[in-house]
């Protein structure tokens, strides 16, 4: 089965068209895209999209105290969906409780066309049966103890947690890597991309004088199919360093740049 993995820009979009010239060609690229350009191409080429979403309840952006109700529904002006879009089946959507509720309990939800859910239940009950009944029924009974307003206030507290930490992060890569690196602000999630100027490859930067020094990220090759392939990104995460150990980081990670261009 040909795969494309993608979280968009011109350089995705690009690698779809790839993908498409070349099928077997996988391929994993960093960035932002248009998903509404994503899903007319798999209309007009007829390919299906798994939509893996496991940062979408944590939208920096989003207003959640301006919820409108319409038809009885909580409406929020969340970021727009592959699956919003799907029109003729062709998206399943993978969401996960992970990063909102719990890492340890592994739990999550799909959505997508009836027969394709149908393989993939049959699938998982050859495979791993499912998830822990335990862990099930945890979720299961707080979901139906918050209800969705309850829910939506739980994600608004965890999200206002990750907006702090990223700003602690985004200042501490201002003061230290101006110049050095490039980013973009992240709308979600608990992860800063990172660029470094004039470095073909960060992969000694990474591995062998930030490791040593205890400054720990993640080298940009990870998320390539092919790990061999030379990547100037790295990705730092913003869930857990305090704002000192983020900043200490970064002055580290600037001293050895400059050591290395
Ligand atoms: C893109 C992506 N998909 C899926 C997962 C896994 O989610 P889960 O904990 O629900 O298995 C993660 C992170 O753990 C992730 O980063």
């Amino acid at each position: 089965m040909d795969m494309c993995v993608t979280c968009g820009s011109q350089e995705g979009l690009c690698k779809v068209f790839e993908m498409i010239v070349n099928p077997g060609d996988n391929i994993l690229v960093n960035e932002p895209i248009y998903s509404g350009t994503i899903h007319a191409l798999a209309r007009k080429y007829d390919f299906l999209i798994i939509e893996d979403d496991p940062y979408y309840f944590m939208q920096f952006n989003k207003k959640f105290l301006t919820y409108r109700r319409v038809a009885g529904c909580l409406c929020q002006p969340w970021a727009p969906t592959f699956l919003s879009m799907d029109v003729d089946g062709r998206v399943i959507r993978a969401d996960s409780f992970s990063k909102v509720l719990s890492s340890g309990l592994r739990i999550g939800f799909i959505t997508g066309p009836k027969p394709l859910i149908e393989r993939i239940v049959l699938h998982t009950e050859v495979s791993t049966m499912h998830n822990s009944t335990f862990t099930q029924l945890l979720v299961s009974q707080l979901l139906h103890q918050w209800g969705e307003e309850g829910f939506l206030a739980h994600v608004e507290r965890v999200t206002d947690f990750y907006r702090k930490q990223r700003d602690a992060l985004l200042a501490a890569a201002d003061k230290w890597l101006s110049g050095l690196a490039e980013w973009h602000v992240p709308t979600a999630g608990m992860f800063l991309w990172v660029k470094i100027k004039g470095l073909h490859d960060v992969r000694t930067l990474i591995e062998e004088k930030a490791f040593k020094k205890e400054i720990f990220m993640l080298p940009g090759y990870n998320f390539y199919l092919d790990s061999s392939a030379p990547c100037p990104y790295f990705r730092a995460s913003f869930s857990l360093a305090s704002p000192e150990q983020m900043d200490m980081a970064f002055q580290g990670l600037a001293q050895f740049i400059k050591e290395s261009l």
